[in-house]
């Protein structure tokens, strides 16, 4: 019998029928996440599930008996159950070296635009309320030749580190491990303890995976370590950052901004953030370009038949299942 997939976004036709030529596709046709008991009806009789953003809970795997492959096109997988897939000898693949660039590009258009206070200017523009060249007018904050502090270095971490070389910044890092010396030399990237970090970067940007360990890693504690000229980025995971704490910041006046492409609560943002002017906010658009969300849905479509053609693959997240004794389907050793 032909294997099943589900595919719950609309991903590129070109994804869709490298998966349509080996396997029977069905695709949600929205771009908007499935009613929870609609996807588990949808992931019933499946071998595989490509997913974006879509929870995959031990619910949904235990009404999915013939699962055998999930895919996720997106680096992070915070969204999966990794441990429930795992006890189930499922593998779970995610999207890695086809996006790091262009989230660094998204980090550091955050970081200009908050600095230098473009959202503030275009609305000044376009309101009407601009009516002369003024002295006063949108002072901002420097970005050359200030401190660049990032905690986590995985490869967007240095991505950004690569573009904050281009402005002049002092590159400072925090992360579980110390990279190797040819990178920090590469990138003149300085490892400091987090406390260090915090208070010596001008533009505290985060690129932590979301984990047990790291919900809230920046909250009060940590927002009061930074200079009051400092701008928090994030482009990571909203959950990375205690969002009540960081309002209180704001508005204490604790820090001087921040620039967000995630929240805690997604789609749900702060009602105070909205009306902060100092605050840059998008949608959790890091990866959102046409080159780069074409690669993320045909690496995880790659992956998806990969795994289900019994290979394994190096983009698998959770490689423990290949020592796993539980069923499964497939699995090379
Ligand atoms: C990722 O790759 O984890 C992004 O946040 C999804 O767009």
């Amino acid at each position: 019998m032909t294997p099943k997939v589900f595919v719950t976004r609309p991903l590129p036709a070109q994804a869709i029928e490298m998966l349509g030529a080996r396997f029977q596709v069905e695709v949600h046709p929205q771009d908007s996440p499935l009613p929870r008991d609609r996807l588990i009806e949808a992931c019933r009789d499946v071998d595989g599930l490509l997913v974006a953003g879509t929870r995959v809970t031990e619910d949904l795997l235990r009404a999915a008996p013939k699962l055998r492959a999930i895919s996720t096109a997106s680096v992070g997988y915070d969204n999966i159950d990794i441990a429930a897939c795992t006890a189930r000898g499922i593998p779970v693949t995610n999207a890695p070296g086809v996006l790091e660039e262009t989230t660094a590009d998204l980090t550091f258009a955050l970081l200009l635009a908050v600095a230098r206070r473009v959202v503030e200017g275009d609305r000044c523009v376009r309101e009407g309320r601009w009516g002369e060249w003024q002295w006063g007018l949108l002072h901002g904050a420097n970005i050359h030749h200030t401190t660049l502090g990032l905690y986590g270095f995985g490869n967007i971490g240095q991505a950004v580190a690569r573009r904050g070389r281009g402005f002049f910044m002092r590159i400072l890092y925090h992360a579980r491990h110390r990279v190797a010396e040819t990178i920090e030399r590469e990138l003149e990237a300085r490892y400091v303890d987090r406390e260090t970090l915090l208070r010596e970067s001008d533009f505290v940007s985060l690129h932590i995976p979301l984990t047990a360990d790291t919900t809230h890693a920046i909250q009060a504690r940590e927002l009061n370590l930074m200079k009051p000229s400092a701008f928090l980025i994030n482009a990571s995971r909203g959950k990375v950052v205690d969002e009540e704490a960081l309002v209180e910041a704001l508005e204490r006046k604790q820090i001087a901004g921040a620039g967000l492409d995630v929240f805690e609560h997604e789609p749900r943002v702060h009602p105070k953030l909205l009306t902060m002017p100092n605050v840059v906010l998008l949608p959790h658009v890091g990866t959102a370009t046409v080159e780069t969300r074409l690669k993320m849905a045909m690496l995880a479509a790659e992956s998806l038949i990969a795994v289900l053609e019994g290979q394994r693959v190096a983009n698998v997240v959770n490689p423990e299942v290949y020592g796993s004794t539980r069923r499964h389907n497939n699995l090379p050793s």
